[in-house]
């Protein structure tokens, strides 16, 4: 039988990493993205299928939730993946306006509730299915909150606090779906080179998406609402 997955922002990235590490691992690995040379470009690259989706477009996001039931009857893997930050010059929270936070949690939050729930009836047909949110570091409060963490400095209000929502919204949808065999989990993919920060993270994309593979992949034994990277838990 065949197993499906869904990315969101698969087109570069983590997100394509996790597309071709499930990929390689025999899943039918859907390309989401939200321009279609992008995400066909990057379908291609992977052989597997594409469809648009951007998660800020309740109607691409319906589109490509009726085009997967026609295509494959159900979803055993969704990944959360596509976010975004918005660069400051002057990050502080006193000069981060309501917009830039409108902003981010357009895509980084009510972006993951719209498609989440577009996906749920596929989701709820395939006999166990997997939701990875790709979290971060960053939007864990105990860790904002420690001096002694290497994330004190890193202040961000919109980017940070928009990955603490996704956290809640992991774990709220983890307890509606608690007695069924849906697990809902976030992903900490630390800290990655790519776009999203002008290559300047330490570690490789394809590293930053192995630990939501590992989440989408969890046998019926494994966690739900937990929030994870490589080595275990993430303090909340
Ligand atoms: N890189 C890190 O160090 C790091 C650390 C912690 C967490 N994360 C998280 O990991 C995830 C992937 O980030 P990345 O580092 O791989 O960043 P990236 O290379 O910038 O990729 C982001 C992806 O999200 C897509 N996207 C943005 N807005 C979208 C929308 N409205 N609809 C659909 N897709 C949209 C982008 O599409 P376009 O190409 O069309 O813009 C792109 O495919 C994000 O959720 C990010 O917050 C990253």
């Amino acid at each position: 039988m065949t197993t499906t997955a869904l990315i969101t922002g698969a087109n570069k990235g983590i997100g394509f990493e996790i597309a071709r590490l499930l990929a390689a691992r025999g899943v039918t690995a859907v390309v989401g993205a939200r321009d279609e040379e992008r995400g066909r470009a990057a379908a291609a690259e992977l052989g597997q299928p594409y469809v648009r989706l951007d998660v800020t477009d309740e109607s691409s996001v319906q589109a490509a939730a009726k085009w997967i039931g026609e295509e494959y009857g159900a979803l055993d893997i969704l990944v959360n993946n596509a976010g975004m930050t918005i660069w400051q010059e002057d990050p502080r929270p006193s000069a981060t306006t309501a917009d830039i936070m409108r902003q981010t949690y357009e895509v980084n939050v009510f972006g993951v509730v719209t498609v989440t729930n577009a996906m749920l009836p596929l989701l709820r047909r395939a006999p166990s299915a997997r939701i990875v949110n790709m979290s971060s570091e960053l939007g864990s409060l105990h860790l904002a909150l420690d001096p002694d963490s290497p994330f004190w400095p890193h202040n961000f209000m919109a980017y940070n606090s928009s990955k603490s929502a996704l956290n809640m919204v992991t774990a709220a949808y983890a307890k509606e779906l608690w007695d069924t065999p849906i697990k809902v989990n976030a992903a900490n993919p630390g800290y990655c080179a790519t776009d999203l920060n002008g290559h300047s993270g330490h570690r490789t994309a394809e590293q930053g998406a192995a630990i939501a593979v590992r989440l989408a992949t969890l046998d019926a034994d494994g966690p739900t609402g937990t929030y994870q990277q490589d080595d275990g838990p993430v303090p909340w």
